[in-house]
């Protein structure tokens, strides 16, 4: 697919308008995890043009197509690597994860929050979009949209009230958690700040 027509299709279904809502107005770097053909990062540079954007992404092909389509003075860059190796001294004012949770095992999820907060800066901000399992006819609309997208039949949902639970448990101060009204998908937001994070 033509990435013009995916970035479109994309802004169709996934609310990034709300999402840059509760990404500060002001410089600093932000780093967002899987970032795909880095849809989501365009539109924020445009946005947010004193950020400094780092995408990153397991899947080489999505990164090189995001890498093309950057325009020289722009704030950003695409990175190939998969969250769970990433390796970097650097410390972030925001993380955003969005529809990244549900396609990491369960396992893996407390390693990649953990992760997260040790990228982030004191008092950084995570912002995290992703599906809830309810009501039950979204839940399986989702699970064939990523069935046909990504085209996996195992997906790792975390519903936003355990969402805020494992976020809260782990090393992150909830602001605000709330749903995003959409008639076919049950997106939800959960924006949280780094606290100091002290493992029982
Ligand atoms: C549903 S797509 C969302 C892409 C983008 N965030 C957007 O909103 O357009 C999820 C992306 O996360 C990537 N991904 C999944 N697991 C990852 C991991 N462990 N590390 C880095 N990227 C990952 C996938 O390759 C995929 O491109």
């Amino acid at each position: 697919m033509h990435p013009k027509l995916y970035d479109i299709l994309r802004s169709m279904i996934c609310p990034f308008d709300r999402i840059i809502q509760s990404i500060p107005e002001r410089d600093g770097e932000l780093l967002d995890i899987g970032s795909g053909y880095g849809t989501f990062c365009f539109i924020l540079s445009k946005k947010r043009p004193g950020m400094k954007i780092i995408g990153v992404e397991m899947d080489k092909k999505r990164v090189n197509i995001a890498n093309s389509r950057i325009i020289d003075s722009q704030n950003l860059e695409f990175i190939c690597d998969d969250i769970l190796n990433l390796s970097t001294s650097k410390r972030f004012d925001v993380i955003t994860c969005v529809d990244l949770i549900h396609h990491i095992p369960m396992e893996d999820h407390l390693f990649v929050f953990r992760k997260i907060n040790e990228l982030l800066k004191d008092n950084g901000l995570l912002i995290v979009k992703d599906m809830d399992d309810k009501p039950f006819y979204k839940y399986l609309w989702n699970c064939m949209h990523d069935l046909l997208m990504a085209r996996r039949m195992t997906t790792y949902y975390i519903p936003k009230r355990d969402m805020v639970k494992i976020l809260g448990g782990n090393g992150f101060v909830i602001e605000y958690a709330k749903d995003i009204p959409n008639f076919l998908y049950a997106h939800y937001l959960v924006v949280c700040k780094r606290s100091v994070l002290k493992i029982k």
